[in-house]
Protein backbone atom coordinates (compact mmCIF):
# COMPACT_ATOMS: atom_id res chain seq x y z
CA UNK A 1 0.00 0.00 0.00
CA UNK A 2 2.56 2.50 1.51
CA UNK A 3 5.76 2.71 -0.60
CA UNK A 4 8.95 1.83 1.27
CA UNK A 5 10.69 4.27 -1.11
CA UNK A 6 13.43 6.33 0.72
CA UNK A 7 15.49 7.05 -2.19
CA UNK A 8 13.52 9.45 -3.92
CA UNK A 9 12.06 11.82 -1.31
CA UNK A 10 14.90 14.34 -1.33
CA UNK A 11 15.03 14.63 -5.39
CA UNK A 12 13.66 18.09 -5.95
CA UNK A 13 10.16 18.49 -5.99
CA UNK A 14 10.95 21.11 -8.94
CA UNK A 15 11.32 18.79 -11.63
CA UNK A 16 9.95 20.75 -14.40
CA UNK A 17 10.22 23.96 -13.07
CA UNK A 18 12.61 25.17 -15.81
CA UNK A 19 9.54 24.40 -17.86
CA UNK A 20 6.33 25.89 -15.81
CA UNK A 21 8.15 28.04 -13.06
CA UNK A 22 6.37 25.82 -9.86
CA UNK A 23 9.22 25.24 -8.15
CA UNK A 24 8.91 24.38 -4.42
CA UNK A 25 12.02 25.44 -3.64
CA UNK A 26 10.92 29.49 -3.90
CA UNK A 27 9.00 31.06 -1.87
CA UNK A 28 5.73 32.67 -2.62
CA UNK A 29 6.88 36.20 -3.05
CA UNK A 30 9.45 34.97 -5.69
CA UNK A 31 6.61 33.30 -7.62
CA UNK A 32 4.08 36.16 -6.90
CA UNK A 33 1.70 33.56 -6.74
CA UNK A 34 0.40 30.62 -4.68
CA UNK A 35 2.63 28.12 -4.87
CA UNK A 36 0.66 25.29 -6.81
CA UNK A 37 -0.44 21.70 -5.64
CA UNK A 38 -1.50 19.07 -7.94
CA UNK A 39 -2.20 15.47 -7.69
CA UNK A 40 0.37 13.64 -8.91
CA UNK A 41 0.72 11.73 -12.43
CA UNK A 42 -0.53 8.67 -11.05
CA UNK A 43 -3.71 10.04 -9.99
CA UNK A 44 -2.91 10.36 -6.26
CA UNK A 45 -2.40 13.06 -3.47
CA UNK A 46 -1.24 12.08 -0.32
CA UNK A 47 -0.79 13.78 2.94
CA UNK A 48 0.70 13.37 5.95
CA UNK A 49 -1.00 15.11 9.09
CA UNK A 50 1.47 15.61 12.30
CA UNK A 51 -0.87 16.28 15.48
CA UNK A 52 0.45 17.55 18.87
CA UNK A 53 4.50 17.64 18.59
CA UNK A 54 4.55 19.46 21.63
CA UNK A 55 8.11 20.55 20.96
CA UNK A 56 10.13 22.45 23.31
CA UNK A 57 13.91 23.50 23.52
CA UNK A 58 15.56 20.18 21.51
CA UNK A 59 17.65 17.95 23.06
CA UNK A 60 17.58 19.39 26.39
CA UNK A 61 13.36 18.83 26.47
CA UNK A 62 12.68 15.66 28.49
CA UNK A 63 9.44 12.50 26.93
CA UNK A 64 6.18 12.37 28.75
CA UNK A 65 4.97 8.86 29.12
CA UNK A 66 7.91 6.43 27.87
CA UNK A 67 9.48 3.59 29.92
CA UNK A 68 11.22 4.29 32.64
CA UNK A 69 14.40 2.96 30.86
CA UNK A 70 13.86 4.74 27.96
CA UNK A 71 14.12 8.67 30.07
CA UNK A 72 17.35 8.76 29.61
CA UNK A 73 17.54 8.32 25.83
CA UNK A 74 14.93 10.55 25.15
CA UNK A 75 14.07 13.90 24.18
CA UNK A 76 12.41 16.00 21.40
CA UNK A 77 14.67 14.97 19.03
CA UNK A 78 13.05 11.73 18.90
CA UNK A 79 9.92 14.17 18.01
CA UNK A 80 12.09 14.94 15.03
CA UNK A 81 13.53 11.67 14.42
CA UNK A 82 9.92 10.04 13.82
CA UNK A 83 8.96 13.36 11.24
CA UNK A 84 12.24 12.44 9.00
CA UNK A 85 11.27 8.52 9.37
CA UNK A 86 6.96 9.32 8.16
CA UNK A 87 8.12 11.43 5.50
CA UNK A 88 10.97 9.14 4.06
CA UNK A 89 8.28 6.30 4.27
CA UNK A 90 5.34 7.68 2.95
CA UNK A 91 6.81 10.55 0.81
CA UNK A 92 4.10 12.38 0.87
CA UNK A 93 2.78 15.64 -1.60
CA UNK A 94 1.54 17.70 1.64
CA UNK A 95 2.40 17.64 5.45
CA UNK A 96 0.01 19.57 7.84
CA UNK A 97 0.73 20.12 11.34
CA UNK A 98 -2.84 20.23 13.05
CA UNK A 99 -1.49 22.62 16.36
CA UNK A 100 0.33 22.15 19.75
CA UNK A 101 3.43 22.13 17.16
CA UNK A 102 5.47 23.50 20.01
CA UNK A 103 4.32 23.45 23.93
CA UNK A 104 4.66 26.91 24.73
CA UNK A 105 5.03 26.29 28.45
CA UNK A 106 8.46 24.60 28.22
CA UNK A 107 9.95 26.70 25.41
CA UNK A 108 12.50 29.32 25.76
CA UNK A 109 11.96 30.83 22.45
CA UNK A 110 9.14 30.66 20.64
CA UNK A 111 10.64 31.35 17.39
CA UNK A 112 13.68 28.97 17.79
CA UNK A 113 10.92 25.91 18.51
CA UNK A 114 8.72 26.67 15.88
CA UNK A 115 11.61 26.82 13.52
CA UNK A 116 13.09 23.46 15.21
CA UNK A 117 9.98 21.90 15.24
CA UNK A 118 9.40 21.97 11.62
CA UNK A 119 12.70 21.52 10.41
CA UNK A 120 12.30 18.12 8.91
CA UNK A 121 9.37 19.50 6.74
CA UNK A 122 11.33 22.49 5.55
CA UNK A 123 14.41 20.38 4.50
CA UNK A 124 12.35 17.94 2.84
CA UNK A 125 11.00 20.67 0.38
CA UNK A 126 8.10 19.16 0.61
CA UNK A 127 4.98 21.95 1.19
CA UNK A 128 3.44 21.88 4.61
CA UNK A 129 1.09 24.07 6.17
CA UNK A 130 0.15 24.46 9.85
CA UNK A 131 -2.65 25.60 12.25
CA UNK A 132 -2.71 26.80 15.79
CA UNK A 133 -3.49 24.85 19.00
CA UNK A 134 -3.81 25.79 22.50
CA UNK A 135 -0.15 25.44 23.60
CA UNK A 136 1.60 27.07 20.69
CA UNK A 137 1.32 30.53 22.47
CA UNK A 138 2.15 30.08 25.43
CA UNK A 139 6.17 31.07 24.88
CA UNK A 140 7.44 33.88 24.22
CA UNK A 141 5.27 34.77 20.94
CA UNK A 142 1.49 35.45 20.71
CA UNK A 143 -0.87 33.63 18.36
CA UNK A 144 -0.57 36.38 15.58
CA UNK A 145 3.32 36.07 16.15
CA UNK A 146 3.25 32.36 16.37
CA UNK A 147 1.29 31.98 13.16
CA UNK A 148 3.31 34.71 11.51
CA UNK A 149 6.73 33.48 12.29
CA UNK A 150 5.25 29.98 10.58
CA UNK A 151 4.33 31.78 7.40
CA UNK A 152 7.98 33.19 6.63
CA UNK A 153 9.59 29.38 7.11
CA UNK A 154 10.84 28.05 3.76
CA UNK A 155 8.31 25.84 1.69
CA UNK A 156 5.03 26.28 3.87
CA UNK A 157 1.66 27.26 2.04
CA UNK A 158 0.55 28.73 5.82
CA UNK A 159 -1.36 31.86 5.87
CA UNK A 160 -1.85 34.29 8.72
CA UNK A 161 -5.79 34.87 7.37
CA UNK A 162 -7.24 35.05 3.83
CA UNK A 163 -6.73 38.70 2.20
CA UNK A 164 -10.77 38.42 1.38
CA UNK A 165 -12.14 38.35 4.85
CA UNK A 166 -11.38 41.73 6.70
CA UNK A 167 -12.53 40.75 9.68
CA UNK A 168 -12.47 36.96 11.49
CA UNK A 169 -11.38 35.97 14.42
CA UNK A 170 -7.80 33.98 14.83
CA UNK A 171 -4.71 33.23 13.44
CA UNK A 172 -4.25 30.50 10.75
CA UNK A 173 -7.67 30.43 8.56
CA UNK A 174 -7.07 29.72 4.84
CA UNK A 175 -7.67 27.41 2.35
CA UNK A 176 -5.71 25.76 -0.27
CA UNK A 177 -6.59 24.20 -3.63
CA UNK A 178 -5.39 20.89 -5.47
CA UNK A 179 -5.23 21.05 -8.94
CA UNK A 180 -6.33 18.09 -11.52
CA UNK A 181 -3.46 16.70 -13.68
CA UNK A 182 -1.76 18.76 -15.86
CA UNK A 183 -3.18 17.96 -19.06
CA UNK A 184 -6.07 16.65 -18.23
CA UNK A 185 -9.75 17.89 -18.48
CA UNK A 186 -9.46 18.71 -14.71
CA UNK A 187 -5.85 20.59 -14.73
CA UNK A 188 -8.31 24.56 -14.16
CA UNK A 189 -9.93 22.95 -11.51
CA UNK A 190 -9.50 22.33 -8.03
CA UNK A 191 -10.64 18.49 -7.99
CA UNK A 192 -9.89 18.35 -3.68
CA UNK A 193 -9.96 22.19 -1.24
CA UNK A 194 -8.00 21.89 1.86
CA UNK A 195 -9.84 24.26 4.54
CA UNK A 196 -7.39 25.56 8.04
CA UNK A 197 -9.12 27.09 10.87
CA UNK A 198 -7.93 27.96 13.98
CA UNK A 199 -10.05 26.83 16.74
CA UNK A 200 -8.73 28.70 19.55
CA UNK A 201 -7.23 28.37 22.83
CA UNK A 202 -9.34 28.93 25.97
CA UNK A 203 -12.41 30.09 26.15
CA UNK A 204 -12.59 33.93 27.12
CA UNK A 205 -16.03 34.56 28.33
CA UNK A 206 -16.50 34.04 31.81
CA UNK A 207 -19.16 32.15 31.85
CA UNK A 208 -18.04 29.23 29.29
CA UNK A 209 -15.02 27.74 31.06
CA UNK A 210 -12.95 25.55 29.01
CA UNK A 211 -11.37 25.48 25.58
CA UNK A 212 -12.12 28.05 22.38
CA UNK A 213 -14.03 27.71 19.94
CA UNK A 214 -14.66 27.97 16.02
CA UNK A 215 -16.62 31.25 16.01
CA UNK A 216 -19.43 32.56 13.68
CA UNK A 217 -16.50 35.11 11.50
CA UNK A 218 -14.77 31.69 10.80
CA UNK A 219 -18.24 30.02 9.78
CA UNK A 220 -18.90 32.79 7.73
CA UNK A 221 -15.55 32.76 5.74
CA UNK A 222 -15.90 28.74 5.28
CA UNK A 223 -19.25 29.32 4.11
CA UNK A 224 -18.32 31.77 1.64
CA UNK A 225 -14.83 30.11 0.36
CA UNK A 226 -16.90 26.73 -0.10
CA UNK A 227 -20.03 28.81 -1.95
CA UNK A 228 -17.06 30.27 -4.22
CA UNK A 229 -15.14 26.89 -4.40
CA UNK A 230 -18.24 24.73 -5.91
CA UNK A 231 -19.59 27.68 -8.34
CA UNK A 232 -15.96 27.12 -9.33
CA UNK A 233 -16.38 23.64 -10.16
CA UNK A 234 -19.54 23.23 -11.27
CA UNK A 235 -18.69 25.76 -14.26
CA UNK A 236 -17.86 25.43 -17.71
CA UNK A 237 -15.40 23.38 -19.06
CA UNK A 238 -16.29 20.18 -17.79
CA UNK A 239 -18.67 21.49 -15.45
CA UNK A 240 -19.57 19.12 -12.55
CA UNK A 241 -22.75 18.14 -11.00
CA UNK A 242 -21.92 19.03 -7.41
CA UNK A 243 -18.77 20.42 -5.30
CA UNK A 244 -15.57 18.82 -4.95
CA UNK A 245 -14.43 17.28 -1.92
CA UNK A 246 -13.10 19.24 1.18
CA UNK A 247 -10.77 18.32 4.19
CA UNK A 248 -11.02 20.32 7.11
CA UNK A 249 -7.73 20.68 9.64
CA UNK A 250 -7.82 22.23 13.11
CA UNK A 251 -6.68 21.10 16.53
CA UNK A 252 -9.69 20.76 19.08
CA UNK A 253 -12.47 18.44 18.71
CA UNK A 254 -15.76 19.66 17.42
CA UNK A 255 -18.45 18.42 20.59
CA UNK A 256 -19.96 15.67 17.40
CA UNK A 257 -16.60 13.72 18.15
CA UNK A 258 -18.08 13.10 21.14
CA UNK A 259 -21.37 10.99 19.39
CA UNK A 260 -19.54 7.41 19.05
CA UNK A 261 -18.56 4.29 20.43
CA UNK A 262 -16.55 1.04 19.43
CA UNK A 263 -19.18 0.03 17.41
CA UNK A 264 -19.04 2.95 15.15
CA UNK A 265 -15.19 4.12 15.11
CA UNK A 266 -11.98 2.93 14.05
CA UNK A 267 -9.26 3.51 15.85
CA UNK A 268 -9.21 3.75 19.72
CA UNK A 269 -10.64 6.43 22.37
CA UNK A 270 -8.57 6.13 25.22
CA UNK A 271 -9.70 9.66 27.31
CA UNK A 272 -12.45 12.00 27.12
CA UNK A 273 -13.21 14.30 23.90
CA UNK A 274 -12.20 17.54 25.29
CA UNK A 275 -14.01 19.72 23.00
CA UNK A 276 -15.14 23.42 24.10
CA UNK A 277 -17.92 23.40 26.55
CA UNK A 278 -20.32 25.17 23.96
CA UNK A 279 -21.06 23.91 20.79
CA UNK A 280 -20.54 26.85 18.33
CA UNK A 281 -22.41 24.60 15.36
CA UNK A 282 -19.20 24.82 12.66
CA UNK A 283 -20.08 20.38 11.80
CA UNK A 284 -23.63 21.73 11.20
CA UNK A 285 -22.13 24.39 8.73
CA UNK A 286 -19.98 21.83 6.79
CA UNK A 287 -23.16 19.13 6.55
CA UNK A 288 -24.84 22.55 5.13
CA UNK A 289 -22.13 23.25 2.91
CA UNK A 290 -21.96 19.68 1.73
CA UNK A 291 -18.25 19.18 0.66
CA UNK A 292 -16.28 18.48 3.66
CA UNK A 293 -15.92 14.76 3.68
CA UNK A 294 -13.33 14.32 6.56
CA UNK A 295 -12.10 16.43 9.34
CA UNK A 296 -8.72 16.25 11.09
CA UNK A 297 -7.90 17.09 14.33
CA UNK A 298 -5.47 16.12 16.91
CA UNK A 299 -5.95 17.30 20.69
CA UNK A 300 -6.96 14.41 22.66
CA UNK A 301 -3.63 12.66 22.26
CA UNK A 302 -4.99 9.02 23.17
CA UNK A 303 -7.39 8.88 20.98
CA UNK A 304 -6.80 7.98 17.37
CA UNK A 305 -10.12 6.83 15.72
CA UNK A 306 -12.49 8.11 12.89
CA UNK A 307 -15.91 7.72 13.14
CA UNK A 308 -18.74 8.79 10.22
CA UNK A 309 -21.79 11.50 11.67
CA UNK A 310 -24.34 12.74 8.96
CA UNK A 311 -21.43 12.50 5.82
CA UNK A 312 -18.59 13.15 7.61
CA UNK A 313 -15.77 11.25 8.73
CA UNK A 314 -14.33 13.07 12.19
CA UNK A 315 -11.02 11.62 12.77
CA UNK A 316 -8.46 12.47 15.02
CA UNK A 317 -4.59 11.52 14.26
CA UNK A 318 -3.24 10.61 17.81
CA UNK A 319 -0.22 11.93 19.58
CA UNK A 320 2.57 12.66 17.91
CA UNK A 321 5.47 14.58 20.08
CA UNK A 322 7.54 13.08 22.86
CA UNK A 323 7.43 15.69 25.15
CA UNK A 324 3.36 15.26 24.86
CA UNK A 325 1.62 13.25 27.31
CA UNK A 326 0.97 9.92 26.15
CA UNK A 327 0.88 6.15 27.07
CA UNK A 328 3.55 4.34 28.03
CA UNK A 329 3.97 0.91 25.41
CA UNK A 330 1.39 2.96 23.25
CA UNK A 331 3.27 3.97 20.14
CA UNK A 332 3.51 7.46 18.79
CA UNK A 333 1.51 7.79 15.71
CA UNK A 334 0.69 9.89 12.72
CA UNK A 335 -2.17 10.01 9.98
CA UNK A 336 -1.77 9.65 6.15
CA UNK A 337 -4.62 10.57 3.65
CA UNK A 338 -4.39 9.82 0.02
CA UNK A 339 -7.36 11.25 -1.92
CA UNK A 340 -7.44 8.75 -5.95
CA UNK A 341 -9.04 10.40 -8.76
CA UNK A 342 -10.84 8.59 -11.08
CA UNK A 343 -10.03 7.27 -14.50
CA UNK A 344 -12.56 8.50 -17.44
CA UNK A 345 -13.86 6.52 -20.06
CA UNK A 346 -11.07 8.24 -22.50
CA UNK A 347 -8.78 7.09 -20.53
CA UNK A 348 -7.47 10.41 -19.08
CA UNK A 349 -7.94 11.71 -14.88
CA UNK A 350 -11.13 13.03 -13.70
CA UNK A 351 -12.44 13.84 -10.38
CA UNK A 352 -11.70 12.74 -7.02
CA UNK A 353 -13.06 8.66 -6.61
CA UNK A 354 -11.85 8.40 -2.79
CA UNK A 355 -10.31 9.36 -0.08
CA UNK A 356 -8.40 6.47 2.22
CA UNK A 357 -6.19 6.70 5.21
CA UNK A 358 -4.19 4.93 7.42
CA UNK A 359 -2.15 5.04 10.36
CA UNK A 360 1.77 4.37 11.18
CA UNK A 361 3.31 3.97 14.39
CA UNK A 362 6.59 5.02 15.67
CA UNK A 363 7.90 1.34 16.08
CA UNK A 364 10.98 -0.36 14.55
CA UNK A 365 8.66 -0.84 10.90
CA UNK A 366 6.45 2.31 11.35
CA UNK A 367 3.60 -0.51 10.96
CA UNK A 368 0.08 1.01 9.20
CA UNK A 369 -2.65 0.49 11.11
CA UNK A 370 -6.27 1.12 10.83
CA UNK A 371 -6.74 1.33 6.61
CA UNK A 372 -10.16 2.52 5.82
CA UNK A 373 -11.98 4.34 3.11
CA UNK A 374 -13.30 7.34 4.33
CA UNK A 375 -15.10 8.04 1.26
CA UNK A 376 -15.82 7.32 -2.11
CA UNK A 377 -18.05 8.86 -4.97
CA UNK A 378 -19.48 5.28 -5.93
CA UNK A 379 -20.92 5.14 -2.17
CA UNK A 380 -22.40 8.53 -2.03
CA UNK A 381 -24.27 8.22 -5.14
CA UNK A 382 -26.08 5.19 -4.10
CA UNK A 383 -26.39 7.17 -0.53
CA UNK A 384 -28.16 10.12 -2.34
CA UNK A 385 -30.45 7.88 -4.22
CA UNK A 386 -31.76 5.63 -1.66
CA UNK A 387 -32.77 8.82 0.54
CA UNK A 388 -34.36 10.27 -2.43
CA UNK A 389 -36.00 7.24 -3.01
CA UNK A 390 -37.20 7.06 0.82
CA UNK A 391 -38.76 10.43 1.40
CA UNK A 392 -42.76 11.51 0.94
C1 LIG B 1 14.85 8.15 21.16
O1 LIG B 1 15.95 8.25 20.27
C2 LIG B 1 17.09 7.56 20.75
C3 LIG B 1 18.26 7.90 19.82
O2 LIG B 1 17.98 7.49 18.52
C4 LIG B 1 16.79 6.09 20.80
O3 LIG B 1 17.92 5.37 21.29
C5 LIG B 1 15.61 5.86 21.72
O4 LIG B 1 15.24 4.50 21.70
C6 LIG B 1 14.43 6.71 21.31
N1 LIG B 1 13.38 6.60 22.33
C7 LIG B 1 12.12 6.26 22.05
C8 LIG B 1 11.18 6.18 23.21
O5 LIG B 1 11.74 6.03 20.91
C1 LIG C 1 -6.70 25.56 -18.78
O1 LIG C 1 -6.32 26.93 -18.90
C2 LIG C 1 -5.33 27.15 -19.89
C3 LIG C 1 -4.89 28.60 -19.81
O2 LIG C 1 -5.98 29.45 -19.81
C4 LIG C 1 -5.89 26.77 -21.26
O3 LIG C 1 -4.91 26.95 -22.25
C5 LIG C 1 -6.32 25.30 -21.21
O4 LIG C 1 -6.92 24.94 -22.44
C6 LIG C 1 -7.29 25.05 -20.09
N1 LIG C 1 -7.55 23.62 -19.97
C7 LIG C 1 -8.78 23.07 -19.98
C8 LIG C 1 -8.88 21.61 -19.87
O5 LIG C 1 -9.80 23.73 -20.04
C1 LIG D 1 -22.78 4.64 17.62
O1 LIG D 1 -23.41 3.56 18.29
C2 LIG D 1 -24.01 3.92 19.55
C3 LIG D 1 -24.62 2.68 20.16
O2 LIG D 1 -23.65 1.71 20.34
C4 LIG D 1 -25.09 4.97 19.31
O3 LIG D 1 -25.59 5.41 20.56
C5 LIG D 1 -24.54 6.15 18.55
O4 LIG D 1 -25.57 7.02 18.20
C6 LIG D 1 -23.84 5.68 17.27
N1 LIG D 1 -23.23 6.84 16.64
C7 LIG D 1 -23.36 7.08 15.33
C8 LIG D 1 -22.73 8.36 14.85
O5 LIG D 1 -23.92 6.36 14.54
Amino acid sequence: MAKKNTSSFSLPRCFGAVIFSLCFFLPKSVLGVKQELRFRKNGEFKILQVADMHYGNGKTTSCLDVFPNQMRTCSDLNTTAFVERMIRAENPDFIVFTGDNIFGFDATDAAKSLSAAFQPAIASNIPWAAVLGNHDQESTLSREGVMKHIVGLKNTLSQVNPAEAHIIDGFGNYNLEIGGIKGSQFENKSALNLYFLDSGDYSTVSAIPGYGWIKPSQQLWFQRTSAKLRRAYMRQPEAQKGPAPGLAFFHIPLPEFASFDSSNFTGVRQEGISSASVNSGFFTTMVEAGDVKAVFIGHDHLNDFCGALTGIQLCYAGGFGYHAYGKAGWSRRARVVVASLEKTEQGGWGAVKSIKTWKRLDDEHLTAVDVQVLWSKRHEGVRRKKQVGGSK
